[in-house]
């Protein structure tokens, strides 16, 4: 077998940060990755198994690979259809040599041995007992400028609908000291944005007991050349006040807080298993809408899940009315292997499905063609992410984590990918926002710009 590797990866961030560390790990065995999979000795798939039949896609492609047998390639899935399925894989799909999931990636140096050694029937899976995590310092980022650090592996939640708990394994954190470590690590080779990964990065225990997740923020957030700090997927059942308090204090924490909800009905979200009512949700964006800065706030939802009568849905609709929310990322109820939800019968049509579906998006799509309009003319700090030649615009990205498409008349050139500057905004659109780069103020120093935006008064003094 070459030692040359093609990776393809599918599904969450967790996933695409957990290719970048296994391409790390293999270029430090001495691989070289190529780009395309006909030049590859080793042919890597990292898989998601969320929704809509994953497992079936997987041996498809599967399928495809097959054609290239014999040419002396060697083929591994990974990731979590790979923990999922497990040795079915190789039933199925005989050329496959490797199947690890995500909680046997720091084995992978000897699993790449027995590889080379000629072992065809290699397995890493999880029991669910580890609480190692996987650390690397040979992490390939693919972004020079803005990356990802997993501070918690692993779900503990056992919602009734999710594949995750089998997946990925059991809830662990990593210390403290080494998220700080990676932390100072990445600002040395020049990142200004992190962000923090977790399934449920708000779970976050540090096992030394030193820090609270909050505080963990707090400390990457005040690394000197830290820009901005993001972090994904928060869960409601341990959203704190803190959080909101360390976002109002830490300019460099950015003004976004991802927190699905799934359904706006108590009733649905008991059969859920979500652990926390419609109420207990609204306390928390409360919290969030308190504070001084303005929070974007966007969600996850599920339409269908079984049982889910159209009351509950109107209820669901009340809430995008409610809470008007930045974004939605929306999803059909998808029966998955191994979860409670999969024996309770899949009641709900899939023509309902599909209806609600889009009555959810047309009515959040009006909420933030109306919501977005509060940025119009305000002075938003972007980091520039690509440049569209094509259109003469700037492609940026706020701290809210909003698109914004942007001229740059006022410039002598085009501020390079990376780079931060200010932006008026002069149109707003549902999806994203359209700008004019501004000249340097005098806040403006060495190129670096900062505007927190605090719309809110902090203090109103009288006397
Ligand atoms: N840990 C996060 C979610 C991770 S999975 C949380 O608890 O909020 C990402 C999203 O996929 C979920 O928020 C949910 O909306 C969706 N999802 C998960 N399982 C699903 C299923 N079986 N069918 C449809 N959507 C699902
Ligand atoms: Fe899945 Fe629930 Fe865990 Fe999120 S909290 S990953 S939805 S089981
Ligand atoms: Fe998919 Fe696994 Fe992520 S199932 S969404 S890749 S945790």
């Amino acid at each position: 077998m070459s030692k040359t590797f093609y990776i393809e990866t599918f599904g969450c961030q967790m996933n695409a940060h957990d290719s970048e560390k296994v391409i790390g790990t293999l270029e430090r065995q001495g691989y070289a990755r190529v780009q395309d999979e006909v030049d590859a000795g080793l042919i890597l798939y990292n898989t998601c198994s969320i929704r809509d039949k994953a497992e079936q896609k997987v041996f498809h492609r599967l399928n495809e690979y097959k054609k290239m047998q014999g040419e002396g390639k060697r083929f591994a899935v990974i990731g979590c259809v790979a923990q999922q399925e497990g040795e079915k894989i190789f039933e199925r799909a005989p050329y496959v040599s490797l199947v690890a999931g995500s909680a046997s990636y720091r084995n992978l140096p000897e699993m790449l041995a027995r590889l080379e050694a000629g072992e065809t029937r290699i397995t890493g899976l999880d029991d669910r007992q580890t609480d190692e995590t996987f650390e690397t310092e040979f992490t390939a980022r693919s972004n020079p400028h803005r990356g990802y650090i997993t501070i918690i592996e692993g779900c503990d939640k056992f919602c009734a609908y999710c594949v995750v708990p089998y997946t990925r394994g059991k809830e662990r954190s990593r210390t403290a000291a080494s998220v700080l470590v990676e932390a100072r690590k990445m600002v040395d080779e020049g990142f200004t944005e992190i962000q923090f990964l977790g399934q449920n990065v708000n779970s976050y225990r540090d096992p030394s007991g030193r820090m609270s997740f909050a505080e963990l923020l707090v400390a990457v957030g005040e690394l000197p050349g830290i820009r901005r700090v993001r972090f994904t997927t928060s869960h409601p059942r341990h959203f704190t006040r803190d959080i909101v308090e360390a976002i109002d204090a830490t300019p460099t924490l950015c003004d976004h807080i991802h927190l699905p909800v799934q359904s706006g009905s108590s009733a649905v979200l008991k059969a859920m298993a979500r652990e926390y009512t419609r109420d207990w949700y609204l306390e928390r964006m409360s919290w969030i809408k308190a504070a001084k800065r303005d929070i974007s706030i966007t969600s996850d939802m599920i339409v269908g899940f079984p049982g889910e009568t159209d009351e509950d849905f109107e209820q669901t609709i009340t809430l995008l009315d409610e809470v008007k929310y930045d974004a939605v990322f929306a999803f059909k109820f998808s029966p998955r292997p191994n979860t409670p939800a999969v024996t309770m019968a899949d009641s709900i049509p899939d023509e309902v499905k599909t209806e609600r579906l889009r009555i959810l998006m047309d009515r959040q799509r009006e909420i933030q063609r109306e919501h977005y309009g509060r940025h119009l003319n305000e002075l938003q700090e972007c980091m520039v992410e690509s440049h569209n030649l094509v259109r003469n615009q700037v492609v940026g990205r706020s701290s809210q984590n909003k698109t914004v498409n942007f001229t740059t008349a006022v410039l002598d050139v085009l501020p390079p990918v990376g780079s931060y500057l200010p932006v008026r905004i002069t149109q707003t659109l549902p999806n994203c926002l359209v700008g004019e780069a501004v000249a340097a103020g005098p806040d403006v120093s060495d190129g670096m710009f900062f505007i927190p935006t605090v719309r809110k008064p902090q203090f109103v003094v009288l006397n």
